[in-house]
């Protein structure tokens, strides 16, 4: 089931999401509809706060981009309760979006290298580290989880220069091809 993607301005993507516990109502027909939900919308990453819930799950499919990046054939993942432990010192910079921003990309700069917690679909417990564009991509995705967009890590001139169609969004105009939901 395709949920609708909480668009910026809806204060969900800006509060701190909580773990939860095996026992969450309803977990396992969430997370499909996580999944489906970022499939239909061409995501590569999802956070819960952008289907409207403030909890710790997010999924991850890199699988679209392993004709380019072979090394994620087939990388689909749940993350349940993810924390990113630690970060290294070096970073690169590249061009992101985010289905809760639609229309907006900026460079961001981001640790090349993260040690993360999680649990996975049966939590169990792991923990470690990861590089490359997953690093990033789990950057970006656990941002959501601490309120964070990934708009904040860019310098004011370009938040000048996007000021315009954030604007638009909190008053509800919003051009994609996925369903959302705007704060009007
Ligand atoms: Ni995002």
């Amino acid at each position: 089931m395709f949920l609708p993607i909480y668009i910026y301005g809806q204060p969900v993507l800006r509060a701190v999401a909580k773990d939860i516990t095996p026992d969450f109502p309803g977990l396992s027909e969430l997370l499909d509809n996580m999944r489906d939900t970022m499939l239909r919308s061409d995501g590569i990453g999802l956070a819960a706060p952008q289907i409207g819930k403030s909890i710790r799950l997010v999924v991850v499919d890199l699988d679209v981009l392993s004709e380019d990046m072979p090394a994620y054939k087939d990388y689909k993942k749940v993350f349940i309760n993810g924390h990113i432990l630690e970060t290294n010192e070096e970073y690169d910079s590249m061009e992101e979006g985010c289905l809760s921003l639609p229309g907006i990309h900026e460079k961001v700069s981001r640790s090349t290298r993260i040690r993360l917690s999680y649990l996975d679909e049966n939590f169990e417990a792991h923990e470690e580290w990861v590089e490359g564009y997953l690093a990033r991509v789990i950057q970006h995705e656990f941002d959501h989880l601490e309120g964070r967009l990934f708009i904040d890590h860019i310098s004011n001139l370009r938040k000048q220069m996007i000021k315009n169609k954030l604007n638009a969004m909190v008053k509800g105009k919003v051009r994609c091809s996925y369903k959302v939901k705007t704060i009007k």
